[in-house]
């Protein structure tokens, strides 16, 4: 069987993470029929949490049974009418995939490009929705790609608002491991997967829509192109008609309510400091051993992946593959202009813990000591980790 021969590996990439054992129990639990009362009062708890998840009282709060693109898809077709014009913050793969995504639903679509490494400023989305105003604003949270955060959300909901925009905000990568909250900071539509920070299997996606999202459906001309990705609908099965739409992922509800609930217990605040506190231990030891870190400005680095540049003398490939071999640790290659040249590495809910800290600073020393990699401080990583953990 093969399931007898699956490693539990160290999840250090860029998602999937670790999961907790309690929500591997949770679904492995008997499957209720998708109309059982009983499974009803899952989806509600699990509405009920990710509401505290996303910080929204949002009615229009439910998860989709797809990974986050088709989180990113279905936000895009439910607030895209074909004709409409959309801005776009593009400082990587993910959010460059959002242009194509919008354009395919008929939207006219101005890119604002920053250079990678780098987040958005307010003033340049000001500037770009002066030059051509748009309907809607979409950018991403955590860019997954470069290890990039954008901050200042509030400030640009408030530009968007007074230029009579929505936006949009992907929070697959940062919701559950970074501060977020979507009703202080005026967020209309926000999207979240499971497999990172939230610590489930991929599968399942959390999306909410606010007020101003909610009436752009109301009022849309046209019906939503996609049938099955149609929040009109789909929210009569969340909601207390419960008129069958699709055969609920009923286990993975399961898990993503177990995954929200070791949220709750943690407290969000308690969970971001976490994974700060790491991220920082992360920072000291790679800058410690020699390495540089690819996002340069600290107010731009998201606490649940950096991107390291691979020391000249250090073969790329080997060393993922010799973390994956002597530590059964994972951890991920660059992305588009990065392939080759950076590590993304991953410390998102149960993995932003200072064992996978350190062990990855000691496993990483060794080889690129071994391979001759130049000016690397192989013992220097875990020592100034170490303060930063126990300081
Ligand atoms: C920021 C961001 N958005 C969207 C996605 C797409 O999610 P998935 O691979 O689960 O479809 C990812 C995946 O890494 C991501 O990091």
């Amino acid at each position: 069987m093969p399931e007898a021969n699956i490693p539990a590996r160290i999840l250090m990439g860029p998602g999937p993470s670790n999961v907790h054992a309690r929500v591997y129990q949770a679904m492995s639990a008997p499957t209720l029929g998708h109309m059982d009362p009983l499974y009803f009062k899952l989806m509600d708890e699990t509405q009920a949490l990710m509401r505290e998840a996303f910080q929204t009282k949002n009615e229009l709060t439910l998860a989709l049974p797809v990974t986050g693109m088709g989180a990113m898809e279905a936000c895009l077709v439910n607030l895209v009418e074909p004709g409409d014009d959309v801005l776009i913050c593009v400082n990587g793969v993910f959010s460059g995939r959002m242009p194509e995504i919008a354009e395919r639903y008929g939207a006219k679509v101005a890119k604002l490009s920053v250079p990678w490494g780098q987040s958005a400023k307010p003033e340049q989305i000001a500037e770009a929705l002066k030059k051509q105003p748009a309907k809607l604003v979409a950018l991403v949270h955590g860019e997954t790609s470069t290890g990039v955060m954008q901050s200042n959300l509030g400030e640009i909901a408030k530009i968007c608002h007074d230029h009579g925009a929505l936006l949009l905000v992907d929070t697959v990568a940062s919701l559950g491991g970074s501060v977020f909250k979507s009703d202080d900071w005026g967020v209309d539509a926000v999207y979240t997967g499971s497999q990172k920070c939230l610590g489930v299997p991929p599968g399942i996606s959390p999306v909410s829509f606010g007020k101003r999202a909610e009436e752009k459906l109301a009022k849309r001309k046209s019906k939503v192109t996609s049938w099955y990705m149609d929040l009109t609908l789909i929210r009569k099965y969340w909601n207390e008609e419960r008129a069958y739409h699709h055969t609920g992922p009923i286990n993975m509800t399961y898990a993503l309510l177990e995954g929200l609930k070791l949220i709750h217990e943690e407290g969000l605040d308690a969970r971001s400091a976490r994974h700060a506190k790491m991220a920082k231990a992360l920072y000291a030891g790679l800058e410690a051993m020699g390495l540089q870190l690819f996002v340069k400005n600290p107010a731009d680095r998201l606490p649940t992946v950096t991107t390291v540049l691979i020391p000249a003398g250090a073969d790329d490939a080997k060393v993922r593959k010799t973390l994956l071999d002597q530590h059964s640790l994972e951890i991920g290659g660059g992305l588009g202009e990065l392939k080759g040249k950076g590590w993304r590495v991953g410390l998102m809910g149960e993995g932003a813990k200072p064992n996978h800290v350190l062990l990855f600073l000691s496993a990483l020393g060794g080889i690129l000591k071994a391979q001759g990699a130049s000016g690397v401080k192989p013992g220097a990583g875990v020592e100034a980790a170490a303060a930063v953990i126990n300081g």
